[in-house]
């Protein structure tokens, strides 16, 4: 039986360890070299889409160098064994952060063919008996990051990773609760909506950050947590009533989510503009796709087209699930199997309209999976969350949630049955 090549991620900016490993490779077809990156940022994604099982990452490499990468890439958790190429003389410092992050060996470059290809070999040898003795533990511990997208504005992006959450929160809450496992994450660069949708005002907001010389860290990133009722802790990108000025930089972005992997067992991420560079950094690190599409001609042609580009930028195609809603009350029209032949995909859910219970639940700040626990659209929105690999039970008593919710309501002093963010838009005139 033939056995699978040794999957190789080379990052090495000036070339010649790329060079120099595949000169010793050439025709052996025990390996292969799934990627070259020439920068750090490349080399994360590269490490995210492809899944090697090495990854040779040389200790020059620019503007980020090697030993930080190593541990960016240790923070990621991924399947992958790292080794480190030197230039010269490695000090005791480097040697204790190469230990934290996990490099399996260090490669004095020029490299030689035996010893480099040893070295390969153990690391994939040490990586495989971690994973299998990690299998068991880890399968109920997976973390997942789940990105919600969709081809157009308005088909129900943040209506999805608002209520998802919820859902998965109210699931995990009751096989742990006060467990705190599920943290929604808008990323939208624009106004950031999901806030409103949760009736919260956030403090902080990612845009505040500015990366320094030494990156984001953990304590910046929890600061700008906000804790619902609900179980979900909300991080915001920008405020409901931003302009859009600020910049979120890549290096922002992928340090906000290994805090998130590490911290939380499921990330859901509104990531709003499609297209934008922080979209694309995500859809980069995520395990799970959820692709919304609005249900009429238009939206779904538009989807179709935004699926074919993220399958010709080589998404695995199992990473992506279609998400058909009922935007109108007449989307219905329109039936699954149509809208299959359109995507030429299968589709994993459909959402049906919800009427009065969606926009009561928008405009209160009341996600409709907490208030409205059996309407067809909140059953729908739990079978999603069994889809993306949830365990959803019946959750928790909901009269118990809404006592919880009642009072956060009537902190705002407002008593309008209407949430502080949508008073706030309608006095200052916006629409
Ligand atoms: N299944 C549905 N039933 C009823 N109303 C819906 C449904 N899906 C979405 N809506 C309505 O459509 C509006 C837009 O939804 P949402 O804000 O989630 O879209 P979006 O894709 O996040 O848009 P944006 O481009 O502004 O980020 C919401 O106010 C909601 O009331
Ligand atoms: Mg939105």
């Amino acid at each position: 039986m033939a056995t699978k090549a040794i999957k190789l991620l080379i990052a090495d900016s000036e070339g010649t360890v790329c060079d120099r490993i595949s000169s010793f490779l050439a025709g052996d077809s025990t390996y292969q070299v799934v990627g070259r990156a020439i920068n750090a940022d490349e080399c994360m994604s590269l490490a995210l889409i492809k899944h090697p099982d090495v990854i040779l990452v040389h200790s020059g490499l620019k503007p980020t160098s090697g030993i930080e990468v190593c541990e960016q890439l240790a923070l990621q958790n991924l399947n992958s064994a790292t080794l480190l190429v030197m230039a010269q003389a490695m000090d005791e410092n480097l040697y204790r952060r190469m230990m934290a992050a996990g490099v399996g060996e260090l490669l004095m470059a020029p490299l030689q063919k035996d010893r480099t290809m040893e070295a390969i070999r153990n690391a994939f040898d040490g990586k495989t008996s971690q994973r299998q003795n990690d299998a068991a533990a880890s399968n109920e511990e997976k973390r997942r990051i789940i990105v919600v997208t969709g081809a157009r504005g308005g088909c129900g992006r943040t209506m999805v990773a608002v209520n998802l959450s919820c859902a998965i929160a109210k699931a995990t809450e009751r096989v742990s609760p006060g467990s705190n496992n599920v943290v929604l994450a808008d990323f939208n660069v624009r106004a950031s909506d999901a806030a409103t949708f949760l009736d919260i005002r956030p403090q902080r907001i990612l845009a505040d950050i500015t990366a320094s010389a030494g990156g984001v860290d953990r304590e910046m990133i929890e600061s700008l947590l906000e804790n619902h009722d609900s179980g979900v802790t909300l991080l915001s990108a920008s405020s409901s009533e931003s302009d859009g000025g600020q910049e979120l930089t890549r290096g922002i972005i992928v340090s906000a989510l290994a805090v998130l992997r590490s911290r939380f067992k499921y990330s859901v991420v509104d990531v709003g503009v499609t297209g934008a560079e922080v979209s694309n950094v995500v859809l980069d690190f995520c395990d799970t796709i959820l692709m919304v599409v609005g249900m009429d001609l238009p939206r779904l042609r538009a989807a179709r087209l935004y699926l074919d580009q993220l399958l010709e930028a080589n998404f695995p195609r199992e990473k992506i699930q279609i998400v058909l809603n009922d935007i109108q009350p007449d989307s219905k029209s329109i039936l699954t199997a149509q809208a299959e032949t359109i995507l030429e995909a299968t589709v994993a859910a459909r959402l049906p309209h919800g009427g009065p219970v969606v926009l009561a639940s928008v405009n209160l700040g009341q996600p409709f999976v907490l208030t409205h626990p059996n309407a067809p659209i909140s059953l729908a929105v739990n079978k999603l969350a069994a889809k993306v690999g949830v365990e959803v039970g019946k959750g928790l008593s909901v009269g118990g949630l809404l006592q919880r919710l009642q009072p956060a309501r009537e902190k705002n002093e407002l008593g309008h049955g209407i949430c502080y963010n949508a008073y706030k838009a309608i006095t200052l005139g916006i629409k």
